[in-house]
């Protein structure tokens, strides 16, 4: 099984950022943790983090054929991007929305996803364990189909 991870704006900064809401363990320790668990399961990952809309964009069109399923946390793009939406629309792979903290006790505009759903699902509030139980409910899913 091939799993792209998709990480969105800021997210680059997990660990120093606002560290009350999302916790102190850096993007790269969720990445090694992420891709031991995936070993055990296995699971190939590609790991992808920008700061750029546009290039969240062109990795999900990129997915067509290069993987099986995908786990994303679009970060503040969750909320707000249709062009995320349209391209997770165009390229129809089944992916998990994850995110850090639980979008639905913050902020009113954190509470909406355009994304939500396309999803097979969502995990939300669990921190860097919500990467883990987002990779294990896409490949219960993946399995099964
Ligand atoms: C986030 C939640 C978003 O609202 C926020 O913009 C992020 C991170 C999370 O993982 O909790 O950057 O996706």
């Amino acid at each position: 099984m091939r799993i792209a991870v998709l990480n969105g704006p800021n997210l680059n900064l997990l660990g120093q950022r606002e560290p009350e809401v999302y916790g102190r363990t850096s993007l790269e320790e969720i990445e090694a943790m992420v891709r031991e668990v995936a070993e055990k399961l296995g699971a190939q990952i590609e790991w992808f983090q920008t700061n750029h809309e546009g290039a969240l964009v062109e990795a999900v069109q990129g997915l067509r054929g290069r993987a099986d399923g995908a786990l994303i946390n679009a970060a503040a793009l969750t909320h707000s991007s249709l062009a995320l939406r349209d391209a997770l629309l165009a390229v129809r792979i089944p992916f998990v929305e994850l995110h850090l903290s639980n979008i639905f006790a913050r902020e009113p505009e954190r509470r909406h996803s355009v994304i939500a759903d396309l999803a097979i699902g969502m995990v939300t509030g669990f921190g860097a364990q919500s990467y883990l139980l987002a990779l294990q409910g896409l490949m219960g899913r993946l399995r099964a189909a």
